[in-house]
């Protein structure tokens, strides 16, 4: 933990972050018609210790940002830098070096886990492409207790993917995660494949690695739902940007983005009582294609809100004119011009 107060250096810094893939027409002579504009100008900052929930649609660049943060895709556009070192420019060893450090759990543990590997072995895959981080003769007894570590019996080494459960699948995930000890992991959707009664002690097993381990996430949900619990801070993401983010209750309790807003009118309000007093606000029509991404504000075509402005300028992600002398949660990053407070999910019992 750090000191209160102390200021902290973020681990990782991102920075007008950009994936644009080519979109390429004929077959002889293939030509760039134009682009799928993926992640289309992040920035973020992730501390020490804690955990930066990435929430948004499906299709809004969740994963492609993923895979940047953990270097399994180069940027086209931005720096990422781990401990002030821009990583996106790295190759050979210095990349293996900060690769080992950032390690990626993935969504699905059906198609994550080679099929035809052992248990032991896929756990102990990493020690293969990083040979220095155990010895040999070492490799079986660290694989054994990561199993232990996430909830699982060492005696399943032997065993083979099909032989668990979902929720098994995604703990043998995370121990592969866990192999070489990283500081930062890179969770997309860790739970979303589970049932629903499984993803609480998978998420519950995420939080108890994190002080046990010391670890940053970065955690990415398509459902503000899942995140609130374990997220220290959250940003939600629309068509390749951050759109708000803020600390927990900034987003949950005084979210100032019409888009958040609407994520949040649809999360299952458990109290009958609050449910029955809160507003739905209905989206309208889906996500645009990432490769014609709407002039001014993204949002602009869904938005209840939208006026002659919002299709003009683009709002710039940070605390919005109106709250700039204001003290309270409300004063924090959103990219709308017209951001206001709007409290939609009740608190428990309120009556409205
Ligand atoms: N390798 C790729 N080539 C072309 N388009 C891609 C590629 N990977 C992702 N995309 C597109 O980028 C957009 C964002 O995808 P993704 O990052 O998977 O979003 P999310 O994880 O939020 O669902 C989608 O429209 C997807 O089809
Ligand atoms: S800038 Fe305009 S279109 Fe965009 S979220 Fe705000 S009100 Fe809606
Ligand atoms: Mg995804």
């Amino acid at each position: 933990m750090a000191e209160p107060n102390a200021p902290t250096e973020p681990i990782i810094e991102v920075r007008d972050l950009h994936k644009h893939y080519p979109l390429t027409q004929g077959v002889l002579f293939r030509k760039q018609v134009g682009a799928v504009k993926a992640v289309d100008g992040v920035d973020l900052d992730l501390f020490p210790g804690e955990t930066l929930g990435i929430v948004g649609e499906s299709g809004c660049g969740k994963s492609t940002l993923a895979r940047m943060l953990v270097n399994l895709e180069r940027p086209t556009r931005g720096t990422i830098r781990y401990k002030g070192e821009d990583i996106t420019k790295l190759s050979g060893r210095a990349l293996r070096a900060v690769r080992r450090n950032i390690q990626m759990v993935f969504q699905d543990p059906y198609t994550s886990l080679n099929p035809r590997m052992t248990v032991g072995d896929i756990i102990g895959e990493p020690y293969e492409i990083h040979p220095e981080a155990a010895p040999k003769g070492e490799r079986r007894r660290r694989v054994q207790e990561l199993l232990e570590v996430v909830g699982l019996d060492p005696e399943y080494v032997n065993r083979y993917p099909h032989q668990f459960s979902g929720g098994q699948r995604q703990r043998i995930g995370i121990a592969r995660g866990l192999a070489l000890r990283p500081e930062v992991i890179v969770a997309d959707e860790p739970v979303s494949a589970l049932d629903v009664s499984v993803q609480a002690q998978v998420v519950n097993l995420l939080d108890r690695l994190q002080s046990e381990f010391r670890l940053s996430y970065v955690f990415i949900a398509h459902d503000l739902s899942i995140v609130r619990h374990i997220s220290d801070r959250v940003g939600v993401m629309y068509l390749g940007r951050i759109v708000e983010i803020g600390g927990d209750a900034e987003i949950y309790d005084h979210p100032t983005h019409p888009y958040t807003q609407a994520l949040l009118s649809a999360v299952p309000v458990p109290d009958p009582g609050a449910r029955a007093h809160r507003e739905r606000i209905v989206l309208s029509g889906d996500v645009p294609s990432p490769t014609a991404i709407p002039s001014g504000c993204r949002f602009r075509t869904r938005c209840w809100k939208a006026r002659e402005r919002c299709a003009l300028e683009v709002p710039e992600l940070a605390v919005p004119a109106e709250f700039r002398l204001a003290q309270g949660p409300a004063k924090h990053d959103s990219a709308c011009h017209f951001a206001e407070e709007k409290h939609v999910v009740p608190a428990p019992g309120a009556q409205g």
